[in-house]
């Protein structure tokens, strides 16, 4: 079954082709990166005039790349959640005139979901039931996963996300947007033990997360050694990072030992971070247990990951209606009073 996979929830304009949820045919994406970097951050009115400008050429693109005609195709898999929903509805409206007009089942998919499906498509997936740990400019998860269509939410941030966090100490030094590439680079000239920032929720237990304190630490840290000229970046967002990395290797290996589960994947933009991979194997193999992590291609925003999760919702159910909606941030099919079709679309 060839899927075509549309992802429009942030910054990133993606269509892919996948078969069988596991190749990757077609993958490609139009960043606009350059459009909001003057910025320091996504401004959401640009972001949806650019989907509007890209998604048809980056639709034929794949198509194209894949050496598929609209024939080929079996169902067509769309983000609706969470996202920008100004964003979402781009790739959304697009995705259902598609279906209608080729006569294609559509299937809504969640983007969390997605982000994990990416470790099914490289070529050894870790085996069920693992723990996944979620880290990307929105979100930082902690999940147990159960089989392809079932995930037990184990822990989450409790304000920022990891990936909002590099953005933010990137925009508060200036060097650009995503903070997260820039940071890491930067880091690796640096010392993270030039200053010790607070390992926030690492004396707890549970699986939450919080980043906002680390990151009021970074920007008062900041102005004190500004005011005195002795600010040192490449040292301050190593040391940064550092601490980041340490919350996150600490959590998720502890998730994956109390789920007692010998594999964990970490996916997200953020897993595309060096340190954190460097880190994560380091600790895992320490502690018996393995660690799969994407290529950064597929950590970061794509449509193949939605495409690999379309896959498992389509051989469930033959498509959901064209009232399909989008989500900002909470799974509103499963509120009480969703129609029973758009339950079974994603969790
Ligand atoms: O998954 P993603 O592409 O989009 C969301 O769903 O949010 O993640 C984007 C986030 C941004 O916050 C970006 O700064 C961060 O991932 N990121 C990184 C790296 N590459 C992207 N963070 C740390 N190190 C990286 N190498
Ligand atoms: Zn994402």
């Amino acid at each position: 079954m060839n899927v075509l996979g549309i992802e429009t929830s942030c910054d990133e304009t993606a269509a892919a082709v996948v078969a069988e949820g596991r190749k990757i045919l077609s993958n490609v994406v139009w960043s606009q990166v350059a459009t909001h970097h003057p910025y320091g951050g996504v401004v959401p009115e640009l972001a949806s005039r650019q989907h509007i400008e890209k998604i048809v050429p980056v639709v034929q693109e794949a198509l194209s790349r894949a050496g598929t005609t609209v024939e080929d195709l079996e169902a067509v898999a769309v983000t609706r959640g969470p996202g920008l929903v100004g964003a979402l509805l781009v790739g959304l409206s697009f995705a259902k005139a598609f279906a209608y007009a080729e006569n294609l089942p559509l299937i809504g998919v969640n983007h969390l979901e997605g982000h994990v499906a990416a470790v099914y498509l490289e070529p050894t997936p870790p085996p069920f039931p693992f723990v996944a740990l979620l880290a990307s400019g929105g979100h930082t998860n902690l999940e147990y996963v159960v089989d392809h269509r079932h995930m037990v939410h184990l822990g989450g941030t409790r304000d920022d996300a990891a990936g909002e966090a590099f953005d933010k100490v990137a925009k508060l030094l200036g060097l650009g947007y995503p903070g997260g590439t820039v940071i890491d680079k930067m880091s690796r000239r640096g010392n993270p033990d030039h200053v010790r920032f607070p390992r926030i929720m690492l004396d707890k237990t549970g699986f939450d997360f919080s980043f906002s304190g680390l990151k009021t630490a970074v920007v008062r840290y900041v102005h004190k050694q500004q005011a005195a000229g002795t600010l040192r970046v490449a040292d301050t967002v190593s040391a940064f990072q550092e601490a980041v990395v340490d919350v996150l290797v600490a959590k998720a290996i502890a998730a994956a030992r109390a789920k007692q589960c010998e594999h964990l994947a970490v996916v997200g933009g953020v897993a595309s971070n060096t340190r954190l991979r460097t880190r994560l194997i380091e600790e895992g193999t320490r502690a018996g247990i393995q660690i799969h992590i994407p290529r950064p291609a597929l950590c970061t925003d794509n449509a193949a990951m939605i495409a690999a999760m379309g896959y498992w919702r389509a051989s469930q159910a033959r498509g959901v209606p064209l009232e399909l909606d989008a989500f900002s941030k909470v799974c509103r099919w499963k509120h009480p009073k969703a129609p029973e079709e758009l339950k079974s679309c994603g969790s």
